[in-house]
């Protein structure tokens, strides 16, 4: 039986790190490598006092030389108790440990160096030589999450109130602190636990619900234990391995199509607080099989949900797990008095991501999928999270496929946040890291971007065709390698008659490759010459930067979509039609003296800016007849405008003309837009040249228009999804704008909860701690704890930036608009100095007034 395993073990192996066509593994970094491991067996007593956490395990790791004359074996271990003399290598019966010097243990540097009496035999074809590491240890389990670590919680029906369970995070490389181990993430070793569960003690706590990352195979007992054996686990990296050891209870939901199951693990009277989170996971987990048309297990055996009853430094799954899908307990659990809006869609979404990494590919399945590119996996994963959100629907379901819209928007705006800067890399650049390997401050990165450009290439191809394309490639590499190339190459096949018709001959591979390959996005600068009939339409890129520099030309191959406004016969304003790349490019089309707008449903990754004159016209459409442009290109206008602005693309009364119609806005995909525009107002050394006047004036202007939404949706009584969530948006706007209705409004919410009246005040408290920087009198839990986070971090940018900015000067404009005296007398005493033309300044500016009062008054009524 274990030889079979170990057998099989070597093959796949052998079969990763030799055959050259599927080279996946990096070569020289394996083959600098010694020794390799082949399988880990473990067996672990574990031990819960009061006085004492601990496990003691008897290791054995079944490992191959990789070079000839090896004759030390070099081991990761951190934070471990070895006992001396316990460390012996098996060649068959033969210890060839180094008796007078057996090994050497760097307990910081977390080095254990085995000395060997006569050099390991290389493993080959013709020799297959197997060695034996056996190790004893004690390692005692804290607090602190390093690897593996001990959980206090709070128990009400456990007599000591307290009670304890053992977690484990092992990645990115904390593996060591849970077992003496080869830690590199690219070694696939099989896992065989063995779990001894004291029997009841009692000075023990009686903990018998033990978890690893593979199926329970038998239950045995002797005198003193239960023995729980598992069956050996798929070959894994060490940061896909996990255990738990609680004294939770279960309970089990199964999927319609499949045998998978989903079980949740919590205490047992909290179990129902994490019925929502379970249900959502088998819904999903229904509709992935049902889109993918399979009756394919997602994985063998059951998925276990564990939340981990933490404060902090549990925030989202682990990439790699499969099976074992631990998270933080408050960002999982769904409490109505205490979990709001938002932290409901950041939960389903981390959930729904998770369950996609797991059908795109993992060590579970029948037949195991890897990725060679797994930034790409990230992003197709995230993708595909937000498309089944839009399926989902808040539960209310159709059997028509619905559009990314929202979402779509969410995931562009996120990433265009992080991805202009000059030092940001390009998505290739990740092409050889593991997804554990990806830097956290690249992560929404990585997976925003990808997830974005594969909405715009979505659009391009159209959904229907785009979809059918991805289920039949992912099935068709079932059990083999996905790579971006082939997954392009697949892409163009399926999709060729289409993509020749639109895209002048250019391929889905050639144009996504433009994407992938470089950072940043472009901004699309449009120029209408409207002296000729037809006009001409000429489309100019560069690179989009909110500071100054970095604004060079740019190549991307940018498949072209509009739509105008006065013009029936407009062909191509219904499918992406040509590409754009390095040259400026001109195109004729009629425009009858009205708009056109670029970027239709605002799928495409880029910015566009238009001449004066078709911004105005545009304004002018919002104002009259809004609905004239859809929602998704409102919201891609609104946030354009915002990030032109603060790029000093155009200028403040050009951009408060275009969203002075914000205030009859009432579509919260707009609105979640707008907000994230408002908030890119504070961009360091941002071109606009940002001062404390400015500012001051931003806000008024945006006071004034979500004032009339605010008012609807706070005297509001739908407290249906979306509306809450809209709700909660607007009012984190409001609050943000220093709006005082917003801060009443919330201070009189949080008061009625406090009597146990409201209970939709979670979705307002994150505004409530930003507003009153709440000092906590009673401490938060962890639930409301993230909110107080996510406040805190806000109130600390916007000090530090508005501390930057300068003080600045009032603009002439709205000063004689707004008719108050007191900016005038500002001016005039900085100006003190020079008497003379402080006067003629003041002049100048009433004359600028009055011709701009005319002016607005002109627009407004045309
Ligand atoms: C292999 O390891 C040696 C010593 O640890 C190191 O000097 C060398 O650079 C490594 N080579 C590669 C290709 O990583
Ligand atoms: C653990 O023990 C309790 C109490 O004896 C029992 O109800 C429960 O089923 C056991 N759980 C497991 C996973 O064996
Ligand atoms: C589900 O499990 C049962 C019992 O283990 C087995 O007979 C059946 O074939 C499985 N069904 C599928 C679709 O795998
Ligand atoms: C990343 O992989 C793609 C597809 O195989 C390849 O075209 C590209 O050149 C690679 N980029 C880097 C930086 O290695
Ligand atoms: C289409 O391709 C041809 C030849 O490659 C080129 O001359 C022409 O300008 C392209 N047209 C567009 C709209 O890109
Ligand atoms: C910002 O200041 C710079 C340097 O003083 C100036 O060149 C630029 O025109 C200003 N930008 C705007 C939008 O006012
Ligand atoms: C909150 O507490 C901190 C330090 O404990 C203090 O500096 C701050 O002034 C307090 N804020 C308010 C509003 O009471």
């Amino acid at each position: 039986m274990a030889d079979e395993n170990i057998f099989r073990a070597v093959l796949i192996f052998c079969l990763f790190s030799f055959a050259r066509g599927n080279n996946i593994v990096v070569d020289e970094e394996c083959l600098n490598y010694t020794v390799y491991p082949v399988q880990y067996e473990l067996n672990i007593y574990p031990y819960m006092q009061v006085n004492g956490f601990y496990y003691d395990c008897e290791l054995i790791i079944t490992v191959i030389a990789n070079a000839p004359n090896v004759r030390v074996i070099s081991l990761d271990a951190k934070d471990l108790e070895l006992e001396s003399g316990s460390i012996r290598v098996f060649d068959g019966p033969h210890d060839i440990v180094n008796n007078p010097r057996p090994f050497e243990f760097d307990a910081i540097k977390g080095k254990l160096l085995i000395y060997l009496r006569e050099p390991l035999k290389m493993y080959s074809e013709y020799n297959k030589q197997f060695y034996f590491i056996k190790i004893s240890f004690r390692k005692y389990v804290r607090e602190e999450k390093e690897g593996i670590f001990l959980v206090k919680y709070n128990d009400e029906k456990s007599k000591n109130l307290y009670s304890y369970l053992f977690a484990t995070r092992l990645s990115p490389n904390r593996a060591k602190y849970f077992f003496p181990c080869f830690e590199n993430p690219r070694f696939e070793a099989v896992f065989k636990f063995k779990v001894y569960i004291m029997k009841q003690l009692n000075e023990l706590q009686y903990t018998n619900t033990s978890l690893v990352i593979a199926e329970q195979q038998r239950q045995t007992s002797d005198n003193h234990y239960i023995i729980i054996e598992y069956i050996p686990s798929p070959q894994v990296g060490l940061h896909q391995v996990g255990f738990h050891f609680s004294k939770f209870v279960s309970h089990r939901v199964q999927a319609k199509h499949t045998n998978d199951t989903l079980i949740i693990w919590a205490p047992a009277e909290e179990l129902h607080d994490y019925e929502f989170i379970h249900n959502y996971g088998i819904m999903i987990i229904d509709l992935l099989l049902e889109y993918a048309k399979d009756n394919r297990p997602l994985v063998q055996g059951p998925i276990n949900l564990i939340p981990v009853p933490v404060a902090s430094g549990m925030n989202g799954y682990e990439i790699g797990s499969w099976n074992l899908l631990t998270n933080g307990a408050h960002r999982i659990v769904n409490i109505d008095q205490f979990t709001s809006i938002q932290q409901i869609e950041q939960m389903t979404f981390e959930l729904t991501q998770q369950l996609c990494r797991i059908w795109l590919g993992n060590p579970g399945e029948i037949a195991r999928t890897r990725w060679k590119e797994e930034w790409f996996k990230e992003g197709m994963a995230t993708y595909l999270a937000y498309y089944f959100l839009t399926q989902y629907n808040y539960d209310i379901q159709t059997p028509l496929r619905r559009h990314l819209a929202g979402y779509g928007l969410r995931m562009k705006h996120k990433a265009m946040l992080l991805d202009w800067h000059k030092s940001t890399p390009a998505l290739d650049a990740f092409n050889s890291s593991l997804a554990i390997e990806i830097p956290p401050r690249y992560k929404e990165l990585v997976t925003m971007k990808t997830g974005a450009i594969l909405w715009m290439l979505e659009n391009w191809v159209d959904s229907e065709k785009f979809h059918q394309a991805l289920v039949r490639y992912i099935k068709s590499r079932r059990g083999k390698f996905i790579s971006l190339e082939s997954f392009t190459l697949a892409l163009d096949q399926d999709t060729i008659e289409c993509l020749h018709q639109f895209f002048n001959g250019s391929t889905a591979s050639r144009i996504l490759g433009s994407w992938f390959r470089r950072r940043g996005y472009p901004v699309i600068n449009v120029q209408v010459l409207r002296d000729r009939i037809p006009n001409a339409v000429q489309l100019k890129q560069r690179l989009f930067s909110f500071t100054r520099d970095n604004r060079v030309d740019t190549d991307f191959l940018i498949p072209i979509s509009y739509m105008v406004e006065k013009n029936k016969n407009c062909y191509n304003c219904y499918q992406p039609r040509f590409t754009i790349g390095a040259q400026s490019y001109t195109f004729g089309e009629n425009l009858n003296g009205g708009w056109i707008i670029l970027n239709r449903k605002g799928s495409g990754y880029y910015r566009v800016n238009y001449d004066a004159v078709t911004w105005r016209l545009i304004a002018k459409s919002l104002k009259e007849n809004m609905n004239a442009i859809d929602e998704l290109n409102r919201a891609q206008i609104v946030n354009d405008v915002f990030a032109l602005y603060v790029a000093g693309d155009i200028d403040v009364q050009l951009a408060m003309e275009i969203l002075d119609y914000l205030d009859k806005e009432r579509n919260h995909i707009v609105w979640e837009s707008a907000l994230s525009g408002y908030e890119m107002l504070t961009t360091y050394e941002a071109a606009c040249n940002m001062t404390k006047y400015l500012y001051k004036e931003w806000e008024d202007f945006m006071i004034k228009k979500v004032e009339p939404i605010f008012m609807q949706l706070t005297k509001s009584q739908d407290n249906k999804y979306l509306t809450r969530l809209f709700r909660s948006n607007v009012i984190q706007l409001a609050c943000e704008l220093n709006y005082r209705p917003c801060n009443r409004h919330v201070a009189s919410v949080y008061q009625e909860y406090k009597k146990g009246k409201h209970t939709y005040f979670p979705d307002c408290r994150m505004s409530y701690f930003y507003i009153s920087a709440y000092n906590s009198t009673w401490p938060l839990n962890p639930i409301e704890q993230d909110d107080k986070w996510i406040a805190d971090e806000k109130i600390r940018a916007m000090n530090k930036f508005y501390g930057k900015i300068p003080v600045g000067e009032p603009r002439p404009m709205p000063i004689v608009l707004s008719t108050t005296e007191k900016p005038i007398a500002a001016v005039t005493e900085k100006l003190h100095g020079d008497g003379a033309s402080a006067i003629e300044y003041s002049i100048m500016i009433l004359c600028i007034a009055v011709f701009m009062n005319v002016f607005t008054n002109r627009l407004i009524q045309i």
